[in-house]
């Protein structure tokens, strides 16, 4: 049998996690041949419930995990591992301000980047689920420096997946014969989810579907605010959602996709007149175990607008949680 991969992830005894790690468990990152040992993080006051999903993970008897750590210590949490889900974070507090909220989850981001930084494989994949996503992964970056920044990504692949749901829907296509649909941005309601180069079965969805007006006043909004929606309805927010998504962030990363495009959030180089410094959602294609940014897509003047006004709030998150 192969060696065990181990698979680090905070935030193990919240809700995310509560769909995560059964998943993870039975072998839907690397595959149902791949025996993992999980590494959980959570802080000393969650350790009672993460021993209560401790117990339900032993119950299950997942054929495939060699081993359960469950710690308070993100340095043993991150020892040597492969693959590293960022989950945990602070939620904003009754009464919380914003740049509050920015700066107690910059302090996190610290400490987990500097346990990075000293502990997980050099070769380790990181995704960054806890909000604010790309901000507290740009933290944790900056704070890993002998850690490659390239493996430091953010999910925007929550964003992505809502955005391929509703055009399927209404082109009446299978989501798998959705290609090149991409979202731009920040894990906000500023994403910009854009259809201009996205296919189905070889033809433009926008002709399919031929509505601009649906697209620009319907569909965007309703990926922006598709969280409050859940929020709404379910009286919690997305989670099984949530963890389906980084499962196929993670899974695409590792596995590659074919040559379709996916959205991964991840260290700009200043392609697409995107700031140097930020982790930005961009339309990648994964092929062994490596991403790649697709290169040479037009952007138009309503394109353009729109990833402006992401990045711009972005860049805005980033200078506030720095307290700059
Ligand atoms: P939750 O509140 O149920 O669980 C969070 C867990 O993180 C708790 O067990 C908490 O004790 C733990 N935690 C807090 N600080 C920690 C630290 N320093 N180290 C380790 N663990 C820590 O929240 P839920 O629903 O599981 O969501 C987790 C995060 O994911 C939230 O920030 C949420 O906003 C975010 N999220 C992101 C999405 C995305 O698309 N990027 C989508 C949905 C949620």
């Amino acid at each position: 049998t192969l060696p065990a991969k181990r698979i680090a992830i905070t935030g193990a005894a919240g809700q995310i996690c509560y769909s995560l790690l059964f998943r993870i468990a039975k072998g839907d990152v690397y595959g149902p041949d791949q025996p993992v040992i999980l590494q959980l993080l959570d802080i000393p006051q969650a350790m009672e419930a993460l021993r209560g999903v401790l117990m339900e993970l032993e119950d299950c008897a997942f054929p495939l995990v060699q081993g359960i750590v469950a710690t308070d210590d993100p340095v043993t949490a991150f020892k040597d591992a492969d693959a590293v889900f960022l989950v945990g974070s602070r939620p904003r507090s009754k009464g919380m301000e914003r740049a509050d909220l920015l700066a107690v989850n910059a302090e996190i981001f610290k400490v987990q980047g500097k346990a990075l930084n000293e502990a997980a494989s050099r070769d380790a994949k990181v995704i960054v689920v806890g909000n604010p996503a790309n901000t507290n992964a740009a933290i944790l970056a900056a704070h890993a420096p002998d850690f490659p920044a390239a493996n430091i990504t953010a999910m925007l692949r929550l964003d992505h997946n809502r955005f391929l749901s509703q055009l399927a829907t209404k082109a009446d296509v299978a989501v798998r014969d959705i290609e090149k649909a991409a979202v731009w941005g920040n894990h906000s309601p500023s994403m910009f989810p854009d259809w201009s180069n996205a296919q189905a079965n070889g033809k433009a969805i926008s002709q399919l579907i031929g509505d601009e007006a649906w697209y620009r006043e319907t569909l965007i909004p309703t990926v922006a605010k598709r969280g409050s929606a859940i929020i709404e309805a379910r009286g919690a927010s997305s989670a099984a959602s949530a963890a389906n998504a980084a499962i196929d962030h993670m899974h695409d990363w590792i596995n590659g996709t074919d040559g379709k495009w996916v959205s991964m959030g991840v260290p700009s180089d200043g392609s697409y007149g995107i700031p140097e410094g930020l982790i930005c959602g961009v339309p990648v294609t994964c092929e062994g175990g490596v991403y790649t940014r697709v290169e040479g897509i037009e952007i138009d003047d309503f394109a353009r607008k729109m990833i402006d006004l992401t990045c711009a709030e972005l860049k805005d998150e980033l200078d506030a949680a720095l307290g700059r």
